[in-house]
């Protein structure tokens, strides 16, 4: 089976900047996406590709959890050339698909991988060693915002859905403010996507603050924002975020505490036919049970030892 998906942190590395792309080999992150789009001029977009072959071919890195790239606009003219390079390494995970505006923008990408990788993208060799290729699209404009439904149907590789705030200010003629009240719908409207479609991951807008306290400061509430809103992710743009934004997004003590408990409890409730209980003065039910499991199933996707946990509050008895 394949590796699970977690993306509390979505770095940018770009791919014409051999410092960077050596720099990224030693963080400990859930996704980096090597850049081909805009952190690449038009003259480096070449030695850009032959650069992120060259990375992807070399042995994985235990700190990497995902190895994305993102290649250029499907528009852009240069989507082809960057499909045909990038795809040769063997060990690409995912592609992160800009200004995705219709649903043919991944219908040409799902038709490239799918003759370029027949052996990861045919329905009878879906391989541990070979899982098919993952889509991630950005959501940059109001013409996306509003044809999201078909875009989430266009393609069976489709696993996650980031928003863009940058290019989708300018699309609408509207300045990003620190409230980000401005983004509001459209945050709002990609996270409810990903849920209806059933896309692992809603990945939030990039904090473009990195320096200082303060910048981190500016990167924890954004988090904490984002959070709130159904996000379980974050575009990333320096490594000084990926600590902030991997320890917000990911599972907090209390909560898989709180989690735990409630598993271990339920079992007790349902054996006794209760399915309405309490616990430390709250009411559980069916929902809440189900928010507890998928807590705890993340948490130790995560890495938390639930097996401790668990036995730490074997004991534990419904109210
Ligand atoms: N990935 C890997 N390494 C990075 C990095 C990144 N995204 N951003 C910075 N670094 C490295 C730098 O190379 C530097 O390494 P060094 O100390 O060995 O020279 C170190 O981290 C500290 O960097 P710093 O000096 O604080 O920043 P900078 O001025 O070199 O770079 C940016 C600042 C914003 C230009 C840079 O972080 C960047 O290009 N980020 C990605 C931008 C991007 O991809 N945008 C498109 C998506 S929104
Ligand atoms: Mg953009």
């Amino acid at each position: 089976m394949a590796a699970p998906i977690i993306r509390r942190a979505l770095l940018y590395v770009p791919g014409s900047s051999s410092r960077m792309l050596e720099k990224s080999r030693a963080l400990n992150v859930d996704t980096i996406a090597y850049d081909l789009e805009d952190s690449v001029t038009p003259g480096k977009k070449a030695e850009a590709r032959s650069n992120l072959r060259k990375l992807l071919e070399q042995p994985r890195v235990k700190g990497i959890r995902e190895q994305a790239v993102r290649i250029n606009s499907v528009d852009s003219g240069y989507a082809l050339d960057d499909l045909t390079e990038v795809l040769k390494a063997p060990n690409i995970d995912a592609l992160v698909i800009p200004k995705v505006n219709s649903a043919s923008d991944l219908h040409f990408v799902t038709d490239v991988i799918r003759h370029t990788l027949p052996h990861r993208h045919s329905s009878n060799d879906q391989s541990a060693a070979h899982p098919p290729l993952r889509l991630i699209a950005l959501i940059e404009s109001a013409k996306a915002l509003i044809d999201l439904q078909s875009i989430c149907r266009a393609t069976p590789y489709l696993s996650g859905l980031i928003f863009a705030a940058e290019d989708f200010a300018l699309d609408l003629s509207i300045t990003r403010t620190p409230s980000l009240r401005e983004f509001l719908y459209a945050r709002s409207a990609i996270v409810t996507a990903c849920r209806a479609f059933n896309l692992p991951s809603a990945i939030d807008l990039v904090c473009t603050a990195y320096k200082g306290e303060q910048g981190l400061q500016t990167l924890n509430e954004e988090c904490v924002d984002g959070k709130r809103l159904g996000f379980n992710g974050k575009q990333l743009i320096h490594p000084s975020q990926v600590e902030v934004c991997q320890e917000v997004y990911g599972p907090q003590t209390d909560e898989t505490e709180w989690a735990m408990r409630v598993v271990i409890a339920n079992e007790k409730a349902e054996k006794a036919g209760r399915g309405a209980w309490t616990l430390d003065g709250k009411m559980i039910d069916r929902p809440v049970v189900g928010k507890a499991e998928a807590l705890v199933k993340k948490a130790e996707l995560c890495g938390v030892d639930v097996g401790a946990l668990k036995d730490r509050w074997s004991t534990q008895e419904p109210e």
